[in-house]
């Protein structure tokens, strides 16, 4: 088979410049001797003889979703992958252009024989919608089924994809507010989802009381399953209602600490969270924000507040959580109520 030998201190960069001109032949595995690294090549690499060398062949498990792609679809197609996909537990979640719906089975089949803990795939049919902020979904490939197990930051969460809302792409933010608790704080996790704040704030620091707030009744049910999976009956307590509704009945002056993770219109809910604030409460309020200018907006929103409701607000840290679309970022705003 045809490959070129490069010197082990090249091979990186070399391996890279193969891949970006499709020269690399990924059906065969590169071989590491004593004269240097044996890449299998598809063609002519500028600089390099070709030499015949036999390899093994590779075992699709070894490709990443991209590379699995690359000889299955046309130049053109390739360019247009969204190579970027989430991954909930066992099941994939990928985005496909319309002009490659006609090869969307082959794609999900490829990221099947890629992804060895992917069982199923199905694909995003629009955005993120509704007061329950889930998404349409179609089912592409492999087990059907919506139900499924995630694991982050030893916590274990079941959920139904189509149901409720979920992502693992805030892992990192809930462990950077599980580092800010302190023992014997009382907690509001509003708009908690199927409870992954909660849960891994708890788990890290199980000496506090948390309240958490979700509308959506199939979020509640998965929460009470996830705090019974992670043993946290006795921390945190969730509570089905509307954050409107629950705060002034129920939670008045009461909190350590609130958390609001409704990035599309917590704002709404800032008087309720100013009522529910103790004296030198933190609140961690999240939004989308132009990346040009991402906190200016949101601490408006902060100081209008507090103006209204007679208290004081200090900004305490501020944060690009992450990039959501083009031009458009997560931020959390943390401040302090006095
Ligand atoms: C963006 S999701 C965040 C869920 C969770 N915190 C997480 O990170 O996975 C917002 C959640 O707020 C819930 N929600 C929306 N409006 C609400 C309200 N007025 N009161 C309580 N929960 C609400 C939605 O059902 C949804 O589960």
């Amino acid at each position: 088979m045809k490959c070129i030998l490069v010197k082990r201190k090249d091979a990186e960069r070399i391996r890279r410049g193969l891949i970006s001109l499709n020269l690399l032949d990924n059906k065969y595995a590169p071989k590491a001797e004593e004269d240097g690294i044996y890449f299998p090549v598809k063609g002519r690499f500028k600089g390099f003889k070709l030499v015949e060398k036999k390899l093994e062949t590779r075992s699709p498990r070894f490709l990443s979703f991209e590379e699995s792609l690359r000889d299955k679809l046309t130049p053109e197609e390739f360019k247009s992958v969204v190579k970027s996909f989430d991954v909930i537990g066992s099941i994939a979640i990928i985005e496909v252009p319309k002009e490659l719906e006609k090869r969307e089975k082959l794609i999900a089949d490829s990221l099947l024989s890629v992804h060895r803990n992917v069982k199923s795939v199905y694909k995003k049919l629009g955005p993120m919608e509704g007061v329950y902020r889930t998404r349409k979904l179609k089912f592409l490939a492999g087990d059907k089924g919506t139900v499924t197990e995630y694991r982050e930051n030893n916590c274990r969460f079941r959920l139904d994809i189509a149901k409720v809302y979920f992502t693992p792409r805030l892992s990192f933010e809930r462990l950077r507010i599980a580092e800010q608790v302190k023992p014997g704080e009382h907690i509001l996790a509003l708009f908690a989802g199927v409870g992954p704040f909660p849960i891994v704030i708890a788990k890290m620091q199980p000496n506090v009381k948390i309240h958490a707030i979700e509308l959506n009744p199939d979020a509640v049910k998965y929460m009470e399953e996830n705090i019974r999976l992670n043993r946290m009956q006795e921390v945190i307590t969730p509570l089905l209602g509307d954050v409107k509704e629950v705060i002034p009945k129920k939670f008045v002056n009461s909190a350590d600490r609130i958390l609001m993770p409704l990035p599309k219109g917590a704002e709404k809910f800032l008087a309720e969270a100013f009522l529910a604030a103790k004296k030198d409460c933190i609140i961690h309020f999240y939004q989308f924000a132009s990346e040009k200018n991402p906190f200016e907006e949101v601490e408006k929103f902060v100081v209008k507040e507090a103006l209204i409701s007679g208290r004081k607000a200090e900004i305490a840290g501020e944060r690009v959580v992450r990039p959501f679309a083009p031009g458009v970022v997560q931020v959390v705003v943390d401040f302090r109520v006095r």
